[in-house]
């Protein structure tokens, strides 16, 4: 079974509330685990590990959450190079001005096409 990972960081729950119905939805696809963690929780192993990734950051201050960097800042030497494919289906409008969080999807090219059950990226 394939393994979807979605990691977040919310303060007020708005993210978190995102990635719980991102997980929802998911959990539709047959074929698919869906693991849904905060980033503080994850580590190097579980990104390694899972099929499908989904990142779900708030902005705070003009840039991801402190939380989402911390994980790339732990995890960036020990993933440098598995990174096979980088897809964004589920971007949100990065307008001026856009408020609130901004899902994205990092795939490491064997996770299964979710372009069935969701708009095309734009
Ligand atoms: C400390 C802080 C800083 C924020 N900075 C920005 C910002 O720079 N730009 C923006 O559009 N929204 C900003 N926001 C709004 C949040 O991105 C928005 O409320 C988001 O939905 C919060 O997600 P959360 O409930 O998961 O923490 C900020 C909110 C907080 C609490």
């Amino acid at each position: 079974m394939r393994q979807l990972l979605i990691i977040y960081h919310s303060q007020g729950g708005n993210t978190r509330r995102l990635a719980e119905a991102v997980a929802d939805g998911a959990r539709e696809i047959e074929g698919l685990a869906v693991l849904v963690s905060t980033a503080q929780q994850i580590n190097s192993e579980a990104l390694l590990a899972c099929d499908g990734l989904v990142l779900g950051s708030p902005e705070y201050f003009g840039y991801m959450a402190g939380g989402v960097k911390d994980l790339f800042d732990r995890t960036y030497e020990t993933l440098r190079g598995h990174r096979r494919s980088f897809v964004n289906p589920t971007r949100s409008s990065s307008a001026p001005g856009m408020t609130g969080p901004e899902p994205c999807g990092l795939s490491n090219g064997s996770a299964p096409d979710f372009s069935s059950k969701r708009s095309r990226p734009r």
